[in-house]
C-alpha cells in the first residue's frame, strides 16, 4: 500500500489535518502516517485526543520560548531523519508554520513529493504575518500539489506560474472538522474548566478573545489589552473570555495587565470541543487567529480580526469580518458599535471558506496522483 506522511507540529494544522486522516483511514487504500514535529507540545496533544489520533512517529521538539533559528534547525534535523527512515510515497503538510516550511524543504530534499494543504494565503507583506507569510511562500515553490481552499487562493498561485494541473480548489479542511466538532457537541455539552457555569447557560453578552501573533508582541498585546480592560470597565454586565495562548511573549503581558478584572475570565487554552462551544456562545470574538476567522463565520459569529491585513479576505468582503489592528480606541469602537447594535452583528449565513467535504476532495487528489489500488 502506497504510503502517506502526514508532518505537522502545532493545534490549527492538526485541527485542520485531523479530516484528511480521519477520512483516509476509513477508506483504507493508503496508508496514514503520522509523524508530529511536536513544535507545539500541549496544544498538539488537545486536538490529538479530540480527534482520537495516536501519532507513529512523536519528534517532540518544542521548548520553551524557543526561536525560529533553533526550531527550524531542530525540526529540520529530525523531519530528514524521519523520512530516511520511513520514505513515504507523498508528504502533506498544511498552513505555513515553521514544521510546514521545514517539512516541505525536507521532502524536496528527499525527492518525496509534497502535497500543500491550504495553499495560496497571501498577504504579500513580508512582516505580517510573521513569519507564516514566507513560510507559505516558500512552501508553494517547493510543494508538488496546491490544494487551494477558495478561488481566490487558486488565483494567487496562478499568478505566481504554479501550474494549473497542480492546484485544487477544495474548499478549507477547517470546515470539516468544526462540523465534526458541532455535532459532538449537539450530543454532549462539554464543560469549560476555569468558567461559572451560569456563564455558559445565560445569555447575557460575551466577548471571546484569542491573540498570539509575532508581529503583535510588545506594543501590540500591550494596546490589545488597553483595549479589554477599557471594555471590561465600559460594559461591566458583559463577560471577556480569553483562552491565553501558550506563548510566554503572550501571557506576560496578558495575564499582567488582565488578571484582576472581575468580568475578564482568563483561561487556559481550551480543548477543541469546548473551543468551539464558546464560539457558538459568544455575542462578539475578537482575535487575530487564521482559523478563527474562518469558524466565526460559518458559525454565523462577528469576528474583529486584530491585525492590519489579513490573507483570508473572503469573510471581510461578505461582510462577516472586519479589520481592526492593534490600536486600542479602534478595537473599543468596534466592539462597542457591535455589542450596542445587535443589528450589526446579523451577517450573511454560510461560509466562504468550504462545505464540509474538502478532506474528501483531498483523498480523492491523492488517491488519483498516486495511483488508486482498487
Ligand atoms: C505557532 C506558529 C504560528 C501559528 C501558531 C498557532 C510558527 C513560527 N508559528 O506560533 O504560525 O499560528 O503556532 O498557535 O510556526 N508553547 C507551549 N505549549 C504549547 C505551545 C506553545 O508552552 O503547546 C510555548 C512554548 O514556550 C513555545 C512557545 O509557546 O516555545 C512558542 O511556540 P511556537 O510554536 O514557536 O510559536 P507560536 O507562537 O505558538
Ligand atoms: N482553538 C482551540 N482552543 C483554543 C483556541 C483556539 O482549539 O483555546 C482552535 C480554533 O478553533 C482553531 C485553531 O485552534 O481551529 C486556531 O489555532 P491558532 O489560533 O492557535 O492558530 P492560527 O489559526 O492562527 O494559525
Amino acid at each position: 500500500m502506497k504510503k502517506i506522511s502526514f508532518i505537522f507540529g502545532t493545534r490549527p494544522e492538526a485541527v485542520k489535518l485531523a479530516p484528511i486522516i480521519l477520512a483516509l483511514r476509513e477508506e483504507g487504500t493508503l496508508q496514514a502516517h503520522v509523524c508530529v514535529t511536536a513544535q507545539h507540545r500541549q496544544m498538539l496533544d488537545q486536538v490529538l485526543r479530540v480527534f482520537g489520533i495516536v501519532p507513529d512517529v512523536d519528534l517532540d521538539l518544542m521548548r520553551p520560548n524557543q526561536t525560529l533559528g533553533e526550531l527550524t534547525s531542530r525540526a529540520i534535523a529530525a523531519v530528514d531523519g524521519y523520512l530516511a527512515d520511513y520514505q513515504p510515497d507523498m508528504i502533506l503538510v498544511q498552513g505555513d508554520t515553521t514544521t510546514v516550511f521545514c517539512a516541505s524543504l525536507c521532502g524536496f530534499y528527499r525527492r518525496v513529493p509534497v502535497g500543500h494543504v491550504e495553499a495560496g494565503l497571501r498577504t504579500w507583506n513580508k512582516w505580517a504575518p510573521f513569519p507564516e507569510e514566507i513560510n507559505r511562500v516558500l512552501t508553494t515553490r517547493v510543494a508538488d500539489y496546491h490544494f487551494a481552499p477558495t478561488a481566490w487562493s487558486r488565483d494567487n498561485l496562478l499568478r505566481e506560474q504554479v501550474p494549473s494541473d497542480s492546484i485544487y480548489v477544495t474548499g478549507n479542511t477547517v470546515i470539516d472538522a468544526l462540523l465534526l466538532a458541532v455535532e459532538k457537541i449537539r450530543r454532549s455539552r462539554p464543560a469549560i474548566a476555569g468558567l461559572p457555569p451560569e456563564l455558559l447557560e445565560n445569555d447575557t453578552p460575551m466577548v471571546l478573545i484569542t491573540g498570539h501573533r509575532r508581529e503583535s508582541f510588545g506594543e501590540g498585546f500591550e494596546s490589545i489589552c488597553r483595549a479589554i480592560a477599557t471594555l471590561a470597565q465600559r460594559y461591566p454586565a458583559v463577560s471577556f473570555v480569553y483562552p491565553v495562548h501558550m506563548n510566554p511573549n503572550v501571557r506576560e503581558p496578558v495575564y499582567r495587565s488582565l488578571g484582576k478584572i472581575a468580568n475578564v475570565h482568563l483561561i487556559e487554552p481550551q480543548e477543541y470541543l469546548p473551543f468551539v462551544a464558546l464560539m457558538e456562545r459568544a455575542t462578539v470574538i475578537l482575535t487575530d487567529s487564521g482559523g478563527v476567522q474562518e469558524e466565526a463565520p460559518a458559525l454565523g459569529k462577528p469576528v474583529l480580526v486584530m491585525r492590519q491585513t489579513t490573507e483570508r479576505p473572503e469573510a471581510v468582503e461578505s461582510g462577516a469580518a472586519k479589520l481592526v489592528g492593534t490600536d486600542t480606541n479602534r478595537i473599543v469602537e468596534a466592539v462597542s458599535s457591535l455589542l450596542d447594535k445587535p443589528a450589526q452583528r446579523r451577517i450573511a449565513g454560510g461560509s466562504p471558506y468550504g462545505d464540509g467535504h474538502a478532506a474528501q476532495r483531498i483523498v480523492e487528489v491523492c488517491k488519483k496522483v498516486l495511483g488508486d489500488p482498487r
